[in-house]
Order: structure tokens, then C-alpha cells, then sequence
């Protein structure tokens, strides 16, 4: 007869998952008891804190919506998504570095020709960006098709605002790499801006006396057949929160140097609005599998 006390109750819990017939779930649930048994016990955590815990929780349950995804939004963070991250790209061999999705992967990324404008009636500093996918050899790999995703200005993603179901999609689109490997967008230079801190994770941060900032970024998500999919942000330099990015998500390698140009007209022969930025950026893809994620809202649909 076990003792259920703090020394032999882990073991009879970890034992009570012995005939899970998946080995995989057997495992995490066995590892998960251990973690957070060890947890409860180093931490000798109190029943009032132990209840707060569920509070914020189930809060963090209420917040999500289908376009908002609070649980996310904590694990990101908590560096729990930047580590899942980095245990599953372990080798690059070359190719280019990952980062988070974020919560923002949402609603639809509609097929848009190479050059298009998706900045359309938002005011900003404007953008080329100009980019190629290419193998692990530099051979450019043609019809690869790339979600591109961006906040505003003002730092908010198209689906935070109450517009969204009306307005539709903007600052996100997905272009379709050309022969060479290449695909461009005209857009809006993006800003620094805060995570939503308006709900339980929000609270988190400030009683840690956390900023809640993210860098300026693009996000990318290039999702090519016999390739893994990779799932970047591309960030802009000189950003004054790049070395403190709330959810931990920055590489050396996926900072540009944004130029600013003059010139009358853009890469794409067409006129430029006054002064502009050129963002340049190649993506080196590594051979494998794998399905990319689905944007969050469409996945709900069905
Ligand atoms: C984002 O870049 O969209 C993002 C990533 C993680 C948390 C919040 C926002
Ligand atoms: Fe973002």
C-alpha cells in the first residue's frame, strides 16, 4: 500500500500511466507528473497560491477567442514556444534560422501578385521588400508559396482591430516565389510594439515589472513541398528592444539592415513615393517535412 505522501505519491502517480497505450503520451505525462511534482515541492507552494494559479488559468482560457490565442500569448512569454523552437532545429546545416509564430497567424492570407501593395490606405514610412528562397546549394526554389504578416504603425496586427471582419486582411498576403526564387511586396515600414497586456498574461508581465515590446519585425512563413517549413520573423536593426524581446524570440541572423532610398522609382520599376526603405532578405531552406501550421481562424471555420 503507497504511502501518499510528498516523498512516494510522484511515483504512484507517475505508475498510474503505465498502460497508456501510446508510448509518446506515456512519456510526456509521466515526465510532465515528475516536472511539476518537483515544482510543488522545491517551491513548497501554499493552497493560495496553488488557487491563483488555477485562477489564471481558467482567465487565460476565457481570453481566447478564435482570433486571439491567450495560451500562446503565455507560452511565448514564458520562452516555453522559443524552446520548443530550438529543441526541433537543432541542426540548421546552413539554412536559415527560426523563431515563433506568435499569435497573430490569423484569418486569411490571400494569394497576391509579386509587387503588390498590401499597405493599402494604412498611413507609415513606405517599404520594398525584396526577397529569394533558395536550397541549402543557393538554388533558387520557384513556385514556393510565403505568408507575410506585419503590425501597423501603431503596432497592431489587422485581426486585434474591431474592423477586422469587415475591413479583412491587411499588412498580410502570400506571394509566390518566381523562377529565380524571388518574390517582392511593397508595404509600410513596421514599428516596435507592445504584446496585447490586456488580459492575464498582460497582468503577468507587469508584476514581474517585464516591458511587454517586441522589435520590429516582418513575420514569414515559406512553406515549400520536400522542404521544412520555415516559420521566421526577419527584424530590423537598430530597434532599441532587439536585445530584450519579450518573448525571446531574436537571432543575430535574421536582423537587416533596412537601407533608406531615394530613388524615383522601386525595384519593381514602378514609381516610389518619396523616400523609401529597401528590406533585403534570402531564405535558405533545409530539405524535409513536415506540414506548416494553419492560420488559426481558418482552422476554426471548419
Ligand atoms: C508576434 O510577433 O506577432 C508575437 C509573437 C509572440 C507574442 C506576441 C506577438
Ligand atoms: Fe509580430
Amino acid at each position: 500500500m503507497p504511502q501518499f505522501d510528498e516523498t512516494e505519491l510522484t511515483e504512484a502517480v507517475v505508475a498510474s500511466f503505465d498502460e497508456t497505450p501510446d508510448p509518446r503520451l506515456k512519456h510526456l505525462m509521466r515526465e510532465l507528473v515528475r516536472s511539476l511534482h518537483d515544482y510543488v515541492r522545491r517551491t513548497g507552494l501554499t493552497f493560495e497560491e496553488w488557487q491563483k494559479a488555477i485562477d489564471f488559468l481558467t482567465r487565460t482560457g476565457q481570453k481566447c477567442t478564435p482570433s486571439r490565442q491567450e495560451f500562446i500569448l503565455l507560452s511565448d512569454v514564458l520562452g516555453v514556444s522559443m524552446l520548443v523552437d530550438a529543441v526541433n532545429h537543432r541542426e540548421r546545416d546552413g539554412a536559415t534560422q527560426t523563431t515563433v509564430l506568435g499569435p497573430f497567424y490569423v484569418g486569411e492570407h490571400k494569394p497576391m501578385p509579386n509587387g503588390t501593395d498590401i499597405s493599402e490606405g494604412v498611413e507609415g514610412e513606405r517599404m520594398y521588400v525584396q526577397c529569394r528562397v533558395v536550397d541549402l546549394g543557393g538554388q533558387p526554389l520557384a513556385g514556393v508559396p510565403v505568408d507575410v504578416w506585419h503590425a501597423d504603425d501603431d503596432g497592431f496586427y489587422d485581426s486585434q482591430k474591431p474592423s477586422y471582419a469587415e475591413a479583412g486582411p491587411s499588412l498580410r498576403a502570400q506571394f509566390v516565389t518566381d523562377a529565380e526564387g524571388r518574390f517582392a511586396f511593397r508595404t509600410i515600414l513596421p514599428c516596435s510594439y507592445p504584446i496585447p497586456i490586456d488580459g492575464p498574461v498582460g497582468e503577468l508581465i507587469l508584476a514581474a515589472q517585464r516591458h511587454p515590446m517586441r522589435p520590429a519585425h516582418v513575420h514569414f512563413l515559406v512553406n515549400a513541398p520536400g522542404y521544412e517549413p520555415l516559420i521566421t520573423h526577419v527584424f530590423i536593426e537598430g530597434d532599441k528592444y532587439l536585445e530584450s524581446d519579450v518573448v525571446f524570440g531574436v537571432k543575430d541572423d535574421l536582423i537587416s539592415s533596412i537601407e533608406l532610398r531615394n530613388d524615383a522609382v522601386m525595384p519593381d520599376g514602378r514609381a516610389a513615393p518619396g523616400a523609401w526603405h529597401l528590406m533585403s532578405y534570402e531564405f535558405r531552406l533545409k530539405p524535409g517535412r513536415g506540414a506548416a501550421p494553419r492560420p488559426m481562424m481558418a482552422a476554426a471555420a471548419e
